[in-house]
């Protein structure tokens, strides 16, 4: 080594300096340079192996003649010097270049270098290729010199392994950069706060969003929601942002316009910082605006078609009461017709049969206004079969038993509702037993405390179609209309609830109301009015059913 060369600092400058450039050409020019000053050589190169086609590039050079780079242009690893220090990964060291047998490329020697030094650039077990040092003096480069020329080729090495690795990693990018800007789907990243960080051209495409401007007003997934939907997202957003996955979440997107929307299918997965904690939502929303449209349509034609079978159920079971009224009209205004009272009798009662389906039908297509309060259960249990007992002209024999288990948290119902429910179940229950007539009642908190359920149970045959008795008009029964369980099913599920159906070995049928339990906030409304309920209660009895 040359004196006055300091080594530890020669190293340094180049490792410091490698780390300035953006090409790695440029890179390996500059660092070649600071080498060739330190180790006081006239010439030297850099070659790159590409490893695909084992071959080396000749990627940097200083001080070789034209020619001489065409010649080393390319070579094949192994062949030559460079080709041997790369493939063995151990430094070749020639005093002449003139009568060394191992040299293949003569222009250099041509053209007066004789000292020789070609050392691998390596860096974590990898050789990239190499760093060859040129003197036009014989020179022997000693241990030392060698020593410190590998300690630079590997800073160069280093730094050829990052640049590698950092360009790999740009093209990966591109490529998903491409995959998710040319995404027909929405794709989108929110921050911790559910304000979204970054969306993809389709936020452009289909809603008319400026992606920057939508960054810099603060929009969420929230705010971007159609009003409708907003309530739902609202409850949603903060369980993504605790860390939960969430998939095929349906709901509405405003366009930039304010006035036309987009449905979406979501999926939102959280995305973690190093600590794992939640740093924000990675959304990827699938546009269903054309299902859902269909799936409207046939909604609706579905919609139609049930109103035309119910119009066609109302006909019918309009025609016969006014058929008989006509009838008897008819008789009663001929000439030599007495006042005759079993004619009027069945005009009368024909009269009232019409009021009840027409009532029926009216609460079951539209029920009235729900005001919903917490009730005490098995209030509700005793005044309905206080009602029933009192009131069923048609059961003159019916017996109702009535149990509620101990003390029942209060359900959010409209109380009159609710009674009209249990009504109806007993009316069925009494109905289908052989007299003596009777029905139980059963009131009890459910196994999970969520719900109360109340169950209706009888001693006849039980039902033979568990789906069809909740069907509007469905009816096994030469004076029912059918409406009685269409009218239940439809005000349970109004207040939230569930109502269901079995047959109990060595009894008959059991019907079974679920209702949620009323927040512990919420008390009892003192007294709840027994006002008319719609149906054939005991305060419509008159022109309820037919006794
Ligand atoms: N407790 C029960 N046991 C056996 N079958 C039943 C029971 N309750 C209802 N069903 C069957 O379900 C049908 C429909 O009942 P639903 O109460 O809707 O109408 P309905 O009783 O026939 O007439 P209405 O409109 O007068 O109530 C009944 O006709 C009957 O076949
Ligand atoms: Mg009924």
């Amino acid at each position: 080594m040359h004196k006055g060369a300091n080594p530890l600092a020669a190293i340094n400058s180049v490792a410091l300096a490698i780390g300035r450039f953006s090409s790695v050409n440029e890179m390996l020019e500059y660092a070649l340079a600071k080498v060739l000053e330190v180790v006081q050589a006239e010439a030297g190169c850099v070659f790159l192996l590409d490893e695909e086609r084992a071959d080396l590039t000749l990627a940097a050079h200083r001080g070789l003649s034209a020619r001489v780079v065409r010649d080393l242009d390319h070579l094949k690893l192994g062949e030559g010097i460079s080709g041997k220090v790369t493939l063995t990964g151990e430094p070749i060291v020639i005093r002449s270049l003139q009568d060394d047998p191992r040299v293949t490329r003569h222009t250099a020697a041509a053209e007066g270098f004789r000292g020789f030094a070609a050392v691998p650039l390596r860096s974590n077990f990898k050789t990239y290729g190499t760093l060859n040092i040129h003197t036009r003096v014989e020179r022997l480069f000693c241990e030392e010199d060698v020593q410190l020329i590998t300690a630079m080729a590997s800073q160069i090495g280093l730094a050829v392994a990052n640049a590698r690795l950092y360009l790999d990693l740009q093209a990966s990018e591109r490529r998903f950069r491409g995959l998710v800007e040319n995404a027909e789907d929405l794709i989108y990243l929110t921050n911790d706060q559910g304000r979204i960080a970054y969306a993809n051209p389709a936020m452009g495409r289909l809603l008319g969003y400026d992606p920057e401007r939508l960054y810099q007003s603060g929009a969420t997934i929230v705010s971007c929601a159609h009003p409708l939907d907003r309530e739902t997202l609202e409850a949603l957003v903060p369980r993504m942002l605790a860390g939960q996955v969430f998939r095929s979440v349906e709901f509405r997107v405003m366009h930039a316009d304010g006035e036309q929307f987009r449905w979406f299918s979501q999926t939102s997965v959280p995305l973690r910082d190093a600590t794992g904690a939640v740093a924000g939502l990675q959304c990827i929303a699938h546009d269903i605006t054309d299902r859902r449209a269909m799936q409207e349509q046939v909604a609706r034609a579905e919609q139609m078609a049930h109103l035309g079978r119910m119009a066609a159920h109302i006909a019918h079971e309009i025609r016969n009461p006014l058929g008989a009224i006509v009838n008897s009209v008819n008789m009663l205004r001929r000439p030599d017709s007495t006042r005759d009272e079993h004619l009027l009798e069945i005009v009368s009662e024909e009269a009232d049969r019409l009021n009840t389906i027409l009532t029926d039908f009216l609460l079951f297509a539209r029920p009235p206004a729900r005001i919903a309060v917490p009730c005490d259960v098995a209030e509700l249990v005793d005044s309905t079969v206080t009602l029933f007992r009192r009131g069923g002209r048609s059961w003159e024999y019916a017996d109702v038993d009535s149990r509620v288990a101990g003390h029942l948290p209060a359900v959010l119902a409209d109380p009159n509702q609710m009674r009209q429910v249990l009504w109806n179940l007993l009316a069925n229950a009494v109905e289908a037993t052989p007299a003596p007539q009777r029905g139980d009642l059963a009131a009890k908190l459910s196994a999970g405390g969520g719900t109360v359920d109340i169950a209706v149970t009888d001693d006849g045959p039980g039902v033979s179609n568990a789906e069809a008795v909740f069907e509007p008009f469905y009816t096994t029964k030469s004076q029912g209309t059918g409406l009685g369980l269409a009218v239940v099913a439809r005000i349970v599920r109004d207040h939230g609830g569930l109502v269901h159906v079995e047959n109990v070995s060595g009894r008959g049928a059991r019907f079974t109301v679920s209702l949620p339990v009323a927040p512990a906030s919420q008390t009892v409304a003192a007294g709840a009015p027994l006002d008319s309920a719609h149906r054939a209660s005991p305060q419509t009895a008159d022109i309820g059913k037919p006794g």
